[in-house]
């Protein structure tokens, strides 16, 4: 039970009421049962944020956000289960048990958590000592020549590794076996010989919030042959996706000064220049692919994040999913332009910092970067690059909450372009109408046209064998219509035997009343030419439908729980529900 037995849990849960430690983080305004504010895990001007006090928990209708009082307190004071829980038992006056540790199984995975802890805390002092021993001067050399002084080798405990044998060695006569340092991740086993897995090179230690040596990362002294960095691979304590470089050096300068922002890097280098430069709100993901686990990690301190990755065009469009990732996790994200070819790095030694410190001043918020990108990624002086061009950038003036900015930034696209402000406006009112409005607007009939045609094009692609529907898990899907039902299990029999479906038979299995809708249906392939992008209009049905199914599902689930007498079993089907939500909120 993470640490503590479930009486613990439900007693600290009983004692700090979610409505009342909520409350005393932000305003809440009672309506109806429950209590409704600002969600302070994102940006938002109108309450979408619901604490029930019947059942302690929360939900966000904005972002998503869910949980109970300690899933609350964990995020918002930026601590793990076990610390909320005393945060918690604390305030409301409970003397904690030792953490019962009764579950052998949690016991022994514990344990071994600690012995690689302990194994990476030894190799790291092992590194270290090794840049103060003979044979170290090539390391110092190259540290000198980067311009790392000793303060900032020290603050970041750079080590380094001479050769491939020493730290097996090192490990074994401190009691370590070669299966445990392996697991660990910092030596390897080849042809029955253990050796360092970063052997030979500069060493780099990540460092997690809680001050644990997690994992290293190791560069090559010459820029040639082998791999320029080697991460330790993934671990039972380490994986590259939920840990960012310097969250530990963050996290204390938060602590001890706060801070306004946090720029984020791709490399381990660039971190350690900036932070020596007078820049130390600086983390790097470490060259991987953003992922929600680092923007949550992030979200924890801070709310406006600085991209400010190296700056080659290819690289910065790629960032632009992770960018996405972060936005999604409410955090304000703004984009620093590097001069070509240059990283922060680059920046801070060639140009200086004061140079660098006007870059993250002019960092631009990430619509206008969003602009930035189609404007080098289409050719406006071509007319059809220009039409692709404007199409693209009214999508990303829709994604602006705000009529102001939505009226800067179409005056920017017509400075671009030099197409009127009318057409554009335009374009942009025509492409509102065209998307898809919110659920809560569509008008029952509405909606049960669009389920109806959504069942017909996913039946017709399957039976018409589309290629972009080949193995698709029909299964997934519920068909209301009785006629398009039949046919769905039409379609199944023919799989499990192996054959073709055909589409005439289907005159036999269909009884008279169902003919008309099986011609509408049949007719889809008939009609003329589609000029759309039919695997994508495929998708968006398959997710119209799983989107009904689930929300007749939650609709089911609210009756059953409004109906609940019995306490324990209403907790159950409120649990249930926010699944559902959540999966709803997914699609
Ligand atoms: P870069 O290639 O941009 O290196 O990789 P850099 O940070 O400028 O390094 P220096 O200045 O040449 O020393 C950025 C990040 O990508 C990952 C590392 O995390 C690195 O910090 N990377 C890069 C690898 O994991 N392996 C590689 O071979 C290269
Ligand atoms: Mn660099």
């Amino acid at each position: 039970m993470r640490g503590y037995d479930e009486k613990t849990i439900g007693e600290v849960k009983n004692k700090n009421d979610i409505v009342s430690v909520i409350s005393s983080y932000m305003q809440l305004e009672q309506r109806g049962s429950n209590f409704w504010g600002r969600c302070p895990f994102h940006q938002e001007k109108t309450p979408s944020f619901c604490v029930n006090g019947a059942e302690q928990f929360y939900y966000c209708f904005g972002c998503h956000k869910s949980g109970d009082v300690i899933s609350f307190v964990m995020e918002i004071e930026g601590l793990d289960f076990a610390d909320a829980v005393k945060f918690l038992a604390q305030k409301a006056g409970i003397k904690l048990p030792e953490r019962s540790e009764n579950d052998e199984n949690i016991r022994r995975a514990k344990e071994k958590k600690e012995k690689l802890y302990a194994i990476l805390k030894d190799t790291a002092l092992f590194y270290v000592n090794n840049l103060k021993s003979e044979g170290a001067e090539k390391f110092l050399d190259y540290l000198g020549k980067r311009g790392v002084d000793a303060k900032t080798v020290r603050k970041f405990g750079l080590g380094a590794s001479l050769d491939f044998n020493a730290l097996p060695a090192y490990l074994k006569r401190k009691g370590y076996t070669e299966e445990e340092t392996t697991e660990a991740g910092v030596t390897g086993v080849k042809n029955g010989r253990c050796y360092d897995a970063l052997g030979g090179r500069l060493i780099i230690p990540v460092i997690n919030q809680m001050n644990q040596v997690v994992a290293f990362c190791g560069r090559i002294l010459e820029d040639k042959g082998f791999a320029k960095y080697v991460n330790t691979r993934e671990t039972a304590v380490f994986s590259k996706g939920n840990t960012l470089f310097n969250i530990n050096n963050l996290k204390k300068l938060k602590n001890e000064v706060g801070i306004k922002n946090v720029v984020m890097v791709e490399g381990h280098m660039d971190v350690i220049s900036l932070v020596a430069a007078g820049f130390e709100n600086v983390v790097a993901s470490m060259g991987t692919a953003l992922t929600k686990d680092q923007a949550r990690l992030l979200k924890r301190y801070t709310d406006t994040v600085l991209i400010s990755y190296d700056g080659d065009f290819a690289g910065q469009k790629a960032s632009l999913r992770g960018l996405e990732i972060l936005k999604d996790e409410g955090l304000n994200v703004k984009v620093v332009t590097l001069p070509d070819g240059m990283d922060p790095d680059d920046v801070v030694k060639k140009q200086g910092k004061d140079a660098y410190a006007a870059l993250l001043t002019a960092a631009k918020p990430l619509i206008d970067f969003k602009l930035d990108v189609l404007k080098k990624t289409y050719d406006i002086e071509d007319v059809e690059g220009k039409r692709v061009f404007v199409r693209e950038a009214v999508k990303v003036v829709r994604e602006s909450p705000s009529a102001a900015e939505q009226e800067d930034l179409l005056k920017e696209i017509r400075k671009m372009t030099g197409i009127t402000y009318e057409s554009l406006k335009r374009e942009l009112d025509s492409s509102e109408k065209g998307a898809a409005p919110p659920k809560t607007e569509m008008r029952p009939a509405e909606a049960k046209e669009k389920n109806l045609q959504a069942e017909r094009y996913v039946l017709s692609s399957l039976l018409f064998s589309k290629k972009y529907a080949e193995g698709f898990d029909l299964d997934k899907l519920r068909f209301e219509n009785p006629v398009h039902a039949a046919v769905a299990e039409y379609i199944l029999e023919c799989r499990k035997e192996s054959k073709q479906p055909r589409p005439n038979v289907l005159y036999d299995i269909v009884d008279e009343s169902g003919k008309e809708e099986l011609s509408a249906l049949l007719a889809l392939e008939l009609g003329e030419k589609r000029d759309f992008d039919e695997a994508r209009y495929f998708k968006d049905c398959v997710n119209t439908l799983l989107r009904r199914a689930a929300e007749k599902e939650i609709d089911s689930l609210t009756k059953l729980c409004d109906a609940e007498e019995d306490v324990a079993k209403r907790k159950e089907l409120t649990r249930r529900l926010m699944e559902k939500i959540a999966d709803l909120n997914r699609l």
